[in-house]
């Protein structure tokens, strides 16, 4: 297969195309990314010249993609804005390239005749206290994020009621691994915990979330896009629920820093306690996670220790002014 792997320079997209061109040795990628300050070239070093190639282009703009769809037999749609805090601070662009941007992308697949997988999140559903979302729970997001991202998924819906296109959705709970920007709380804890930085927890951090492990998630999209039926939602959740002081605890633990780091700041608005997915339908595919938190965050802790050089540049650029905007504090301590 040839895929258009939209936002493959991001986390998720980006782990997505390192295993994807390793599990299918035949395949062929072109990764199509605005290179947002969440894009990152160094995300998609390596990868073998011959079967991938990166076009700098947004989703939003037709003709890019168009060109960029030439011979490809599949959409996997990653790209978005992704961070709930930048979407309290300004909704506008998380509106265009994740409502917009997935309808662009959807009339392209459309008329190629090829599927579109549109990459989607637990938080659609809005919050839990218990039990666990199925794919049939109703929508109720809370951000403009997930708000945007809900949007997203009613036009992937409606144009299979609408038009027959092959387009399916896969929701996912919180994932975690290399090469997530450190806005998101796991990586900002680790490299908080590093510099011996504050490390700022909302309200009281007993909210849960249902965290994965970014390579488990890439088999499940595997899995849904050659499995997967058109019009259909799959759930991939994570093997475990914890509170986010708990995961805090384990980065300081594996850190070797002790709890005087943890400040308490300022509740997130419209914050979701809970998020739980209930994964069986994607199972019923074959698939399942492999990976549990305890493997997980280690081995996300050893990357970050071990890849310096990935994230050096960042914490002394956008993300610095960004932290100082959002928190109220610069980021202090040199690298230890
Ligand atoms: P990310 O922010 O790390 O990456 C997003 C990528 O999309 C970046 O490379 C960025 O440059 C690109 N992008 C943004 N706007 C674009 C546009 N208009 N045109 C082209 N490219 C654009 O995000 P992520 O964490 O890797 O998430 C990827 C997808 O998975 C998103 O759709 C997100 O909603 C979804 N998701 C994420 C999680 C999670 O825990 N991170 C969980 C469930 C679902
Ligand atoms: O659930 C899936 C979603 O997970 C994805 O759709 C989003 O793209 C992804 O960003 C993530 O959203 P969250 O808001 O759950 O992730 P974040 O890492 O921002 O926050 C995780 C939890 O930690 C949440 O309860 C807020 C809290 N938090 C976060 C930050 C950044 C803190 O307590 N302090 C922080 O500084």
């Amino acid at each position: 297969m040839r895929l258009l792997v939209t936002g493959g320079a991001g986390f998720i997209g980006s782990n997505f195309v390192q295993h994807r061109l390793g599990s299918r040795p035949e395949d062929e990628v072109v990764v199509l990314d605005k290179m947002t300050y969440a894009g990152r070239r160094e995300n998609l070093d390596g990868l073998p010249a011959d079967r991938f190639s990166l076009v700098e282009a947004d989703i939003c703009d037709p003709e890019a993609v168009r060109r960029a769809l030439d011979g490809c037999d599949a959409i996997v749609n990653f790209a978005a804005e992704s961070h709930v805090d930048r979407s309290i601070e300004a909704p506008g662009e998380f509106i265009t390239t994740d409502v917009y941007g997935t309808y662009v992308l959807l009339e392209a697949a459309r008329e190629a005749g090829i599927r579109h997988l549109q990459i989607s999140t637990d938080e659609v559903y809005g919050s839990i206290d218990e039990g666990s979302f199925t794919e049939v729970s109703s929508l109720d997001p809370s951000s403009p994020y997930a708000a945007s991202k809900a949007g997203g998924d009613l036009v992937v819906s409606a144009f299979k009621q609408t038009y027959g296109a092959d387009s399916l959705i896969v929701r996912a709970s919180n994932n975690y691994g290399p090469q997530q920007h450190p806005e998101k709380l796991i990586p900002l804890v680790i490299l908080n915990a590093i510099h011996g930085d504050p490390i700022p927890v909302y309200g009281d951090g007993m909210q849960v979330r249902n965290w994965l492990f970014v390579r488990d998630f890439c088999t499940a999209i595997e899995t849904v896009l050659e499995r997967g039926q058109a019009g259909q939602v799959y759930n991939v959740g994570g093997p475990d629920e914890l509170p986010n002081i708990e995961v805090v605890r384990r980065i300081l633990d594996l850190a070797g820093r002790d709890e005087s780091l943890i400040s308490y700041v300022e509740d997130r608005l419209g914050h979701d306690v809970r998020y739980s997915l209930a994964s069986e339908k994607t199972e019923g595919l074959g698939w399942k996670a492999a990976v549990s938190f305890d493997q997980g965050i280690e081995r996300t802790f050893n990357w970050y220790r071990e890849n310096r050089e990935w994230w050096e540049t960042l914490r002394s650029g956008e993300y610095r002014e960004y932290y100082l905007r959002q928190y109220g504090t610069e980021l202090a301590g040199p690298a230890s």
